[in-house]
């Protein structure tokens, strides 16, 4: 069983070198780090930190690649056949990648295994998008002939969160290999080791040297030697609001890269009159517990409206105190710990804050055990909207739950906030559907589901939440940049 093989031990993980130019090296500056298990604290290896010197020979591969090498200029139905091959890859060793995830990150082993299988999938996705990207014909005038071409953005920078370490990986990787880029990314610093093994794969897979580099590092050092590069052409960024805007001034202070950006979220889920109350309260705990929080889309501000909000309340707390915290490798679990110390800290200094803002803890709010990262879930009520913990994004099992009269009022309380990520709308009622999903300033509306992400919806910010989106052909045109070409057809004055 994966949870055996991956107890923390060194020799268990294979891949802790960067991969720059198609090999596994070490650091140029000879230097490691340590990436820690979150169920004990305990190292699970030493992990090589790249800084600027790495980012540099990174880029001057990518860049080589990208000038005179094949992977722009294949058919994209070449690239396509070897992203179906790394597809493939993933799917052979999805419990060894599950497990990396489940041991770095502290995610559920079996939804890490869901993920894995999701990452394939959506490979799958771009693979066969590969072969479809094109321009169009232009209309100009008679007397010319004009069109597009798309043409690949050229060295892309990535720099991945780590929530969700393989997610996050591909939903910036496979639409940009699909477009014809090369790239280097940088994994989170918590959570490095998936993404080496994905390099590993990816030269199996018959990606050739250079297109891919990863450099494992921290984001002040390597993070920002790619915001700042003078020879990549965009950055991909997803994490917090705070580096978001480094990013962008880094990019616009070196060479004006483009910019897109995943940032954070404060969602809120509106529950109405007309709900199931049972099946509502399994979608809003869900919505905050997911990921035990760690999730940019968390729905952690809940409304719900005041005929059935103490039914709400009530079942609310038989169903979060009897939330299963745990070991992510048992399966009876439901929340594993916090990705590290410093938010398992974060989390537990919110929750102290709320309680000094006036706000009634309902259920939870404590560590659970005295060992790892784990965080009981937990519920504030009588919370106003311009407290810290209804505002700022807790990133943890933390939810503000409030009570409303009207739609009207919903939809102002829920647009009561810096982000739109998503939003959460519970109802039967077509028309309140339809008025809501139209009102909230959010970038994707669920509507008596949460959490349903597509390889093909377009996923991505409103507000401070950032912009560019992820997921679909959307994702693809991030990393592309179109050319326009005109000929003059007949009788022309300029030759
Ligand atoms: P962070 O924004 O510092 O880290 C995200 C990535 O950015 C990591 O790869 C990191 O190494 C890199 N990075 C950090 N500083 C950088 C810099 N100056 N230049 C370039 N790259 C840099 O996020 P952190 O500190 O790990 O988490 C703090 C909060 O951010 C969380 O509590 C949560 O609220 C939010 N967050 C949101 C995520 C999302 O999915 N939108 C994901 C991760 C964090
Ligand atoms: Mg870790």
């Amino acid at each position: 069983m994966a949870s055996d093989l991956f107890n923390g031990r060194l020799e268990d993980v294979k891949f802790t070198q960067l991969f720059v130019n198609g090999s596994f090296v070490d650091s140029l500056s000879g230097k490691t780090f340590q990436t820690i298990d979150p169920r004990t604290g305990d190292v699970i290896a030493a992990v090589a930190e790249g800084t600027k010197e790495d980012v540099d020979a990174a880029v001057q591969a990518a860049r080589h690649a990208f000038d005179s090498g094949p992977w722009p200029r294949f058919p994209g139905s070449e690239r396509g056949r070897i992203l179906m091959k790394l597809a493939d890859l993933i799917d052979q060793n999805a419990e060894e990648l599950a497990a990396l995830d489940a041991i770095d990150a502290g995610k559920l082993y079996r939804w890490s295994k869901t993920e894995i299988s999701s990452v394939a999938n959506m490979l799958r996705y771009y693979a066969g998008a590969a072969d479809k990207i094109h321009g169009e014909v232009l209309k100009m005038s008679r007397e010319f002939h004009a069109y597009t071409l798309l043409e690949p953005i050229g060295v892309v920078g990535h720099i991945i969160p780590w929530n969700f370490p393989s997610t996050m990986f591909f939903a910036k990787v496979s639409p940009s290999l699909a477009a014809g880029c090369t790239m280097v990314v940088k994994p989170a610093e918590q959570t490095p080791l998936s993404a080496l093994f994905y390099a590993h794969l990816a030269k199996l897979a018959g990606i050739p040297d250079g297109v891919l580099n990863v450099i494992t590092g921290f984001g002040p050092t390597a993070g920002a030697a790619i915001s700042s590069h003078m020879d990549i052409d965009k950055v991909s960024f997803t994490g917090s609001t705070q580096v978001g805007r480094e990013v962008m001034q880094a990019a616009a202070k070196s060479n004006l890269k483009q910019v897109s950006l995943e940032l954070g979220g404060k969602s809120p889920i509106i529950i109405f009159d007309d709900a199931d109350v049972d099946k509502a309260v399994e979608l809003a705990l869900i919505g905050v517990l997911y990921n035990k929080g760690e999730i940019c889309a968390a729905g952690s501000r809940v409304f719900v409206q005041e005929g059935i909000y103490d039914e709400f309340e009530k079942k609310l707390v038989q169903k979060a105190k009897a939330w299963a915290v745990g070991d992510p490798f048992d399966p009876n679990v439901q929340q594993g710990p916090q990705v590290d110390k410093k938010q398992f800290e974060k989390i537990l200094s919110y929750i102290e804050h709320g309680k000094r803002e006036g706000a009634t803890l309902l259920t939870g709010g404590k560590a659970v055990g005295n060992r790892g990262y784990y965080i009981e879930p937990t519920v504030f009520i009588n919370v106003e909207e311009d407290m810290v913990i209804a505002q700022d994004e807790i990133f943890g099992p933390v939810m503000v739950l409030m009570k409303f009269k009207t739609m009207e009022e919903a939809i102002k309380s829920a647009n009561n906030t810096k982000y739109g990520l998503a939003a959460g709308i519970v109802t039967k009622n077509i028309d309140i559907a339809n008025t809501v999903s139209r009102s909230i300033r959010a970038g994707t509306i669920w509507i008596n589901c949460y959490f349903a992400f597509g390889d093909d919806v377009p996923f991505g910010g409103y507000k401070m939440s950032g912009f560019g989106k992820e997921h679909g052909m959307e994702a693809v045109h991030k990393y592309l940049q179109v050319k326009s070409v005109v000929t003059p057809i007949y009788n022309s004055p300029w030759l």
